[in-house]
């Protein structure tokens, strides 16, 4: 297991370029499976998570091609509605194979989910939503395996989520675009990389709208085309790095960061003091000098992304007084906070809800709020990084700390972000991979 060595005290300056969204890319190559013609998706982002869905499409008789950032998907060949155990718990992909294995076999079986370790993550409004459009599913052996009866094919329904979730609306989508009639999808999610994964549909033949209210509204079609479609850039690998050039940057330039996508990012970034500028293909941070405390509350889109958190806290630890976070999308996502504070950071997780939000964790006894006490100079330290967007926060803490850190559990965080290390290195930031 290889670890970084990242020596504290840098300043990090000029430009990195931000690639292709992880949480839209890994979706839209499900989705290509959705035709027998190629689709062909570019600013595709190389990372683990990407290379994980490709291995599980050529797994189940998909071509996948892969040229410099454009990946060719072509599904005619595909022979197995399986999804074998080898790609159990690798990440949270393998669920959004229902919509296109049931429709070209009309049965599925797809493994337990993995993923970061940030609370239950059940997938409860998955089941439910497929069962309601027609689909039977069993749950054994750590496989879910559906069907479609005999005859039949997935129909359309009116589903109400009882949460927004990403993952529901996306596999709700990918089940409705073939189904029959109209699925409309309640309470649904409508983060850009959803909107991202609309786009796709639609390019490929899909009748799909954004209804008020946050509902989607799917009318199914007898079949899809292919198509070509370009990832939209990271929003949380943009948000990640403007944290890091807030602390520690003198300038730094975030080319293809969209502002459109970051307003409530870039919100808070302003309440804290940190000054950017916007241009016409990125954004540019620079240090602040002073960083002020705030209260912030995560919550699905257009709200404070529970994945800018981790950065976010970060730049907190610096701040100069009390800040509170309120994490209402997931009741676990603090573990990570136990190793900031062995590095000097003054942060506190409760169970109270420390905020103003309705949230589903009132009352459960879940650690899901947390103080920030600022401004704590960081030492550096041997670190194991937990997850993927902690591990930036790591990443992070260690470039502000004083001395050489070592951390391990990189392959967390190359899951989820292409060429940190080069990308950093590139900024002037002092770290090296090691044994
Ligand atoms: C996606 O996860 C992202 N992952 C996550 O990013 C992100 O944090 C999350 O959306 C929220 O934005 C991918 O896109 C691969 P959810 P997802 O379903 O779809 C509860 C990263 O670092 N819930 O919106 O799994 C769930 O427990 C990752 O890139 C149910 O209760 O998230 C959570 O509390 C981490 N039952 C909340 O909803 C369900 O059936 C939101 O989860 C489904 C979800």
């Amino acid at each position: 297991m290889s670890t970084l060595h990242i020596t504290g005290g840098a300043r990090l300056s000029g430009e990195v370029r931000i690639s292709g969204a992880k949480n839209a890319a890994t979706k839209e190559l499900v989705a290509a499976l959705l035709t027998d013609e190629p689709v062909t998706l570019t600013n595709v982002p190389d990372i683990g998570d990407t290379a994980v869905t490709i291995d599980m499409l050529r797994a189940l008789g998909a071509l996948v091609e892969r040229r410099g950032d454009a990946v060719t998907v072509t599904a005619s060949g595909m022979t197995s509605p399986e999804v074998t155990e080898a790609f159990s718990r690798k990440n949270r992909i393998p669920i959004l194979l229902f919509g296109p294995l049931l429709s070209r076999f009309r049965e599925a079986r797809i493994p337990a989910l993995g993923g970061c370790n940030i609370g239950a993550r059940p997938v409860d409004f998955h089941l439910a939503a497929l069962r309601s459009m027609g689909a039977d599913i069993v749950c054994a052996n750590g496989m879910y395996e559906a069907r479609i009866p005999e005859g039949k094919r997935l129909k359309g329904t009116v589903i109400d989520l009882p949460f927004p979730s990403v993952g529901a609306t996306e596999n709700i989508m990918l089940a409705a675009v073939l189904a029959k009639g109209i699925t409309t999808i309640q309470n649904a999610a409508i983060e850009p990389e959803i909107l991202d994964l609309a786009k796709l549909l639609q390019s490929m033949g899909a009748i799909i709208s954004l209804d008020v209210n946050r509902s989607w509204v799917i009318e199914g079609v007898d079949v899809l085309h292919g198509a070509s479609h370009r990832v939209i850039p990271d929003r949380i690998e943009a948000a990640s790095f403007a944290a890091a050039a807030a602390l520690i940057g003198s300038d730094v330039r975030i080319r293809d960061a969209e502002q459109g996508d970051m307003l409530s990012f870039l919100n808070a970034l302003r309440r804290v003091g940190v000054r950017f500028e916007i241009e016409a293909d990125g954004i540019r941070v620079f240090r602040a000098e002073t960083i002020k405390p705030t209260t912030l509350e995560t919550d699905v889109h257009p709200g404070f992304m529970t994945d800018w958190q981790q950065p976010f806290v970060m730049l907190l630890t610096q701040a100069n007084g009390v800040s509170i976070v309120h994490e209402t999308v997931y009741e676990n996502r603090f573990g990570y906070t136990e190793a900031l504070n062995n590095m000097g950071a003054n942060i506190t997780v409760h169970q109270k809800c420390l905020g103003e939000k309705a949230c589903r964790y009132k009352h459960r006894n879940e650690p899901h709020s947390a103080v920030i006490v600022g401004p704590t100079p960081l030492h550096a330290a041997v670190i194991d990084i937990p997850d993927l967007r902690a591990g930036f926060s790591y990443l992070i803490a260690a470039l502000i700390a004083d001395g050489t850190s070592v951390i391990s559990g990189i392959e967390h965080i190359e899951r989820g972000y292409e060429n940190i290390i080069e990308k950093l290195k590139g900024l002037g930031a002092k770290i090296e991979k090691g044994e």
